[in-house]
């Protein structure tokens, strides 16, 4: 007897029926470049599609978003100051802090993730503190703490820091808690790896280091047991998302970090993975819908609950044309 493989797949209605993966936007979080200054929509040349605004034109994309259906940004701010110590991260009135405010107030119905590190603030464009040329870790945690509680006053629902600073969940949930943001939620990127893949991002935010990499305190690319490692240390510090980033490379390390943590996880489809795509749709050479929408599946079948991508918008209108 022959085993009939074809007979659920014998038409739309029924491979519908027996899908095992399916998206949702409820499950997108679409990120946001912010910058100092007025009048400003820039495009970012390595990432077709995405600009920098600056707080006065924002709403035209707050529009776009709340249109989509997508429910959830991430706001990268990039300040026209920096300098060593990365004020304008822990600044009240900085640039992310001024512009989260204005997006509470103008599209309440959006929920807004702060992204918490030092590298677009700092001048030499490392996540942390310096000191002769080595990158300190308990130094950077009250400071990390502070931009995260100047991020959560100025409204952000969810705080994301992605230094990868080792003890940095622990500091920005008591800094929280102390200051009256109890039930504000921590999605940590628990899993960052140190990779070629942020490049575009590193245009869009200004944040490349101006020396070296950060190799001392991002993930070697190699290790898949050591992602696991850190993402149970976060969920034991008090992270109530964990995080893999980059997305599409690693995930074999999606698929070990859901089966290892009983805690919500996200998938980071980083600027490098969406660069590729948009470069090659350009080109003509594949059919950017398609491919984009079975990168996104690819995550969610590896374990991913929440997709963090710039494709965001383009993929809630193909859901609602499927
Ligand atoms: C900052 C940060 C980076 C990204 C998110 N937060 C870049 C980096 O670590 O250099 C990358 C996002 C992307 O590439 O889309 N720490
Ligand atoms: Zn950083």
């Amino acid at each position: 007897m022959i085993t009939r493989q074809r007979r659920l797949r014998s038409s739309e209605a029924i491979r519908r029926l027996v899908r095992e993966t399916r998206l949702s936007v409820d499950e997108l979080i679409y990120p946001i470049f912010v910058v100092e200054g007025e009048n400003i929509k820039n495009p970012i040349d390595s990432m077709p599609g995405i600009y920098q605004y600056s707080i006065d034109r924002i709403d035209e994309e707050l529009d776009r978003v709340v249109e989509s259906g997508v429910r959830w940004i991430l706001i990268f701010g990039v300040p026209a100051h920096k300098d060593e110590v990365g004020s304008e991260a822990y600044n009240e009135q900085g640039i992310t802090q001024r512009a989260i405010r204005h997006i509470k107030e103008h599209a309440p119905e959006l929920m807004v993730v702060a992204d918490v590190c030092l590298c677009e603030y700092t001048s030499h464009g490392h996540c942390g503190l310096i000191k002769d040329g080595i990158i300190l870790n308990d130094e950077t945690l009250p400071l990390l703490a502070k931009a995260a509680v100047t991020l959560a006053d100025a409204g952000a629902d969810m705080i994301a820091p992605s230094d990868m600073m080792d003890g940095r969940v622990a500091a920005i949930r008591a800094a929280l808690d102390e200051s009256g943001h109890t039930n504000t939620p921590i999605m940590s990127y628990s899993t960052k790896f140190a990779s070629a893949y942020y490049s575009p991002f590193r245009d869009a935010a200004h944040s490349a280091p101006q020396f070296g990499d950060r190799k001392t305190y991002q993930m070697d690319h190699h290790n898949g047991r050591e992602a696991v490692r850190e993402s149970m240390l976060d969920v034991d510090e008090g992270a109530d998302i964990v995080m893999v980033k980059p997305a599409l490379a690693f995930l074999d390390v999606v698929k070990e970090v859901s089966w290892n943590v009983d805690i919500p996880l996200a998938a980071y489809n980083v600027s490098g993975e969406y660069s590729m795509v948009k470069a090659a749709a350009a080109n003509g050479w594949i059919d950017e819908k398609r491919i984009v929408m079975e990168n996104m599946i690819a995550i969610k079948r590896a374990g991913a609950d929440i997709i963090i991508t710039y494709h965001a918008l383009d993929v809630a209108k193909w859901l609602k044309d499927e």
